[in-house]
């Protein structure tokens, strides 16, 4: 239980309860750029230092798993210059990321399809998840080249050999098995989205994790979002009266 209000007593609630996962579909970067007149790419860069912002506070305030969504499988269609910085991005970023992660005991971790992303991206990747492997605070979960019919595919066809081979029979085949066949395998579905830039819709992301997430749109551009609009999207998120389609208490 947290309370993550304390500036502010005119806001203070006694039971916000900061959600277990939250999932950020960080959008915007582009924009942001583009009403400062500079390219694209200066918005990612502008967005990896929010990330840092973000991931930090986050871990401050007991969220046990921050999932970002920060290429998707549709990205790969924007023109190629772009795309190659996003992909160079996470090599200068990771490294100058690490002692941060490390003084507050994050593991990061990774969703998508990772074996399908360059080489000098997979290994900025791969080795910020191995430095900190042994750290058992926040999970920062990083959604590369990830998409969520994608993964759904990937997870029939996983299944689907499964049952070819008699490992599985058809009855065996339920939510949970499901589950277990997706790339979010290891973590509870998140109870909270956030997407910023003032979209409101998936973009393909996390569709069967969100089923009952809710969800917080944010006008704010992502390279502009700050620790105090996450404590705004938390204490939305606590006033909303979750149903899971029954009825209120
Ligand atoms: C989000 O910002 C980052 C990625 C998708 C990689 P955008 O690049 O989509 O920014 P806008 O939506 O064009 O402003
Ligand atoms: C979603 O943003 C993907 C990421 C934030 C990584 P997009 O900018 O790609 O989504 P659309 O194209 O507006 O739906
Ligand atoms: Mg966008």
């Amino acid at each position: 239980m947290f309370n993550i209000f304390k500036k502010n007593a005119s806001q203070t609630i006694e039971h916000d309860v900061v959600p277990e996962h939250i999932a950020i579909i960080m959008d915007g970067n582009g924009r942001w750029a583009k009403n400062r007149k500079m390219p694209r790419v200066k918005g990612h860069y502008e967005g990896m230092q929010t990330v840092k912002r973000i991931t930090t506070h986050a871990s401050q305030i007991g969220v046990k798993y921050l999932t970002l969504y920060a290429f998707s499988t549709e990205n790969w269609s924007r023109p190629k210059e772009e795309v190659n910085y996003l992909m160079k991005l996470p090599v200068d970023f990771l490294a100058s990321f690490l002692p941060d992660l490390m003084k507050n005991n994050v593991k990061v971790e990774s969703i998508g399809f990772i074996e399908q992303l360059p080489e000098h991206t997979k290994e900025a990747l791969y080795k910020v998840q191995r430095e900190t492997e042994n750290n058992t605070g926040m999970k920062l979960i990083f959604a590369l080249n990830y998409g969520g019919r994608k993964e759904i595919v990937a997870a029939v066809q996983l299944l689907a050999a499964a049952y070819k081979n008699n490992e599985i029979q058809l009855d065996d085949i339920d939510e949970e098995r499901v589950g277990q066949a997706l790339f979010t395998r290891d973590y509870p579905d998140p109870e909270l989205l956030i997407r910023t830039s003032g979209e409101k819709r998936l973009s393909n992301f996390m569709l069967w994790q969100t089923s009952y997430s809710e969800f917080v749109f944010d006008e704010k551009l992502w390279p502009d979002y700050a620790p105090e609009d996450l404590d705004h999207a938390i204490h939305t998120y606590c006033k909303r009266q979750r149903r899971f389609g029954g009825l209120n208490g």
